[in-house]
């Protein structure tokens, strides 16, 4: 049983990792600037995403999904090459930033076992990702006439899979490795997303049975 001392306790745990973890990323950004103030080119920070970078830097549009995933597919890039930015979360996955302009981020998202997205749609927005480290899995699911998504497939994702969304694709992404196995994923949306699309399904939970459906006695 937990009391209140105890959840308090645990919190001001998780904010004191919260903050260190903060004060690392920030300690990254702060190496990130030049004396000048100015950003480092983060093609000059990270060589093997320098292709990558410079086509993303051009884009002047919302990036074609199949570019993304032949420049992905050319990509060999391990956690050492992109270390810095290698950074996990306390509360789910960690997004963290490498590259962006108005038209494009370029993201490394870490995931610890048990890590999950909501389950989601990329409407208005090419997403393309390729798993560095770890095995991710896919969940795929289709709209239905009742109004319910529906789960059509799961897909193992190991090492080096490129996954490309379409607008209509919903999909949920995890680590379902076990504990202390982590996954690192590296992912482009084009442009930035500032709103995402996400769709309701059972978690597991005990209700009373009554409460499920209607029932006339
Ligand atoms: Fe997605």
């Amino acid at each position: 049983m937990t009391n209140a001392g105890d959840l308090s306790a645990g919190d001001t745990g998780r904010n004191e990792l919260c903050a260190a973890l903060e004060n690392r990323y920030n300690q990254f950004m702060a190496r990130m600037l030049s004396s000048s103030g100015v950003m480092q080119d983060p093609a000059v920070m990270f060589p093997k995403l320098a292709e990558l970078i410079g086509y993303l830097d051009s884009i002047d549009h919302r990036a074609d999904l199949a570019t993304l995933g032949r420049l992905l597919a050319k990509l060999d890039v391990s956690r050492c090459d992109i270390a810095t930015t290698c950074i996990f979360g306390v509360k789910g996955y960690r997004r963290n930033c490498i590259s962006k302009s108005e038209w494009y981020e370029l993201v490394a998202c870490c995931w610890h076992s048990g890590d999950r997205t909501p389950i989601h749609d990329h409407r208005g927005v090419s997403c393309a990702f390729k798993v560095v480290e770890g095995e991710g899995t896919e969940i795929r699911f289709a709209e239905t006439p009742s109004g319910l998504i529906c789960p059509t497939m799961s897909v193992k994702m190991p090492t080096g899979y490129i996954c490309a969304a379409d607008d209509s694709d919903i999909h949920q992404v995890a680590n379902m490795q076990a504990a202390g196995q982590d996954l690192i994923t590296l992912h482009i949306y084009s442009p930035p997303i500032r709103k995402m699309h996400t769709y309701e399904w059972g978690a597991a939970s005990t209700v009373e049975a009554g409460d499920c459906y209607e029932t006339p006695c």
